[in-house]
């Protein structure tokens, strides 16, 4: 279409100024070619003179182009409520609901357009209302199922974690003593709760170590990461997220280990900032157990992210202790390594020497590193079908195969030390890489 049909369009109009179909034509036309003026002129001639669904639909549609998001929905609104909306109105009215931060009313009129057609995908709106992934269902899941997916029993504990002294011991004051003496701290009118915030490098046993916390103490343990109350609808993770802290509760005590906070801060730049927002603030409320108190839960949270979480994550009650997980130093490495052998086929293995060279190696590093040495030893024991035992050339040989990984993470943390330490947040940093205040 161009000028000349548009010309044409206006020409047999002025003929018969109540063909409605015509004017509609004029009307779709201009709309697709964005000139958006003239096509409201056009829509609001025809609904001059009958109450037409496609006018009305058009004219939503330009509204919407023009950013009058409210103008937009009020027409839909109405026609939606008529019953006679199709899947085109639907999804036009649930992205202007999006604009106007309206997400549970977006929410269930997308769920409208699946309940009409199934199969039906809109990248938009999809990616706003729920991440990525996720599954289609969207009936919320049964309590039932949260507990067995969530509530568990680690079978490991601290013997099982190398070295992290200084973390360990954090985690024993903050966690540990305050579950097994509870009436101790009450004799001392000394509240228990708040939560401790593990942040370090990735791989380096934060996830791992708040595992063995929970085997240490004979706690229930309910571990989450921040994608499994993500990964449905938005409207939703609220809810989810209010049922781990409710199903945490009931089974005092407990430790509820969230993993992946940073995951919030995330969601606070895919989602609309209201959604995120929303999010983050019930998370605050269930942390402060403002309408259900949280005696017995202990909350240990983690993150790679440190510095996008909102500070007020971090007032008292809240992650009011924030421990620095640093990479395994040498001694951790050692211990790590031998941990990680102990039930290989190996032969006599220089465990200094493989710690010495494994330096800025994190836990998982170590993990794969080990990994890179089996698969060689396969290899090489297929040929006669007899395991050989893994020897300390073995493994040297597969640290040249990977590299270490913490050290990405101190480029990006050390900006923050040196430039957003807030009240000497991440000072543990600064001296992890002996740079001075
Ligand atoms: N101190 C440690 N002792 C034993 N294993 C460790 C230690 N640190 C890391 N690991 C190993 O590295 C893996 C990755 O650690 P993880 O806890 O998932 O790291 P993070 O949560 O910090 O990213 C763990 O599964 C564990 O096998
Ligand atoms: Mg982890």
């Amino acid at each position: 279409m161009n000028e000349s049909t548009i010309d044409s369009l206006r020409e047999a109009l002025k003929h018969s100024p109540n063909n409605t179909p015509l004017r509609l034509l004029l009307a779709d036309t201009l709309l697709g070619l964005n000139r958006l003026e003239e096509a409201e002129t056009e829509y609001t001639q025809v609904l001059k003179f009958v109450n037409d669904t496609k006018a009305k639909i058009g004219l939503a549609k330009v509204f919407y182009r023009k950013g009058n998001y409210s103008a937009c929905n009020v027409i839909l609104e109405e026609f939606i409520e008529s019953g006679r909306a199709d899947i085109e109105a639907l999804v036009l009215y649930a992205k202007g609901l999006l604009k106007e931060n309206s997400v549970a009313k977006a929410i269930d009129t997308y769920k409208r357009v699946l309940g009409i057609d199934p199969n039906f995908y809109d990248e938009e709106l999809d990616s706003q209302l729920r991440v990525k992934g996720g599954p289609t269902e969207s009936e919320p899941e049964e309590e039932d199922a949260y507990d067995s997916r969530f509530l568990q029993k680690p079978s490991i504990n601290f013997s099982d974690v190398g070295g992290m002294d200084a973390v360990k011991k954090e985690i024993e004051l903050k966690i540990i003593k305050p579950l097994l003496h509870p009436e101790l701290y009450k004799a001392y009118g000394k509240k228990i709760g708040g939560g401790i915030l593990l942040y370090g490098p990735p791989g380096c046993g934060k996830t791992f170590l708040a595992k063995a916390t929970a085997g240490q103490v004979n706690a229930r343990f309910i571990s989450v990461g921040l994608s499994d109350i993500l990964d449905m609808w938005v409207g939703n993770s609220e809810k989810n997220l209010h049922e781990i802290f409710e199903l945490a509760r009931y089974n005092t005590p407990c430790i509820l280990f969230i993993d992946e906070i940073d995951a919030l801060g995330a969601s606070r730049s895919d989602m609309k900032q209201s959604a995120g927002r929303h999010l983050i603030n019930q998370f605050l409320q269930e942390l402060d157990g403002i309408d259900t108190s949280n005696e017995g839960v202990l909350i240990i949270g983690a993150t790679n992210t440190p510095w996008n979480l909102d500070p007020a994550f971090r007032r008292p009650g809240r992650f009011d202790r924030i421990v620095f997980v640093p990479p395994p130093d040498e001694a951790t490495r050692e211990s790590i390594l031998k941990l990680k052998l102990k039930n290989k086929p190996i032969d006599a293995i220089d465990y200094s020497q493989l710690a010495r060279k494994t330096e800025n190696y994190s836990g998982a590093d170590i993990d794969a590193v080990i990994d890179i040495a089996i698969e060689l030893k396969l290899e090489s024991s297929f040929t006669d079908g007899v395991p050989k035992p893994i020897e300390t050339k073995d493994l040297l040989n597969a640290v040249k195969k990977h590299k270490a990984s913490t050290q990405e993470w101190f480029t990006t943390a050390k900006n923050f030390a040196m430039f957003a330490n807030d009240s000497g947040l991440y000072d543990d940093i600064l001296s992890y890489l002996k740079i001075k205040k």
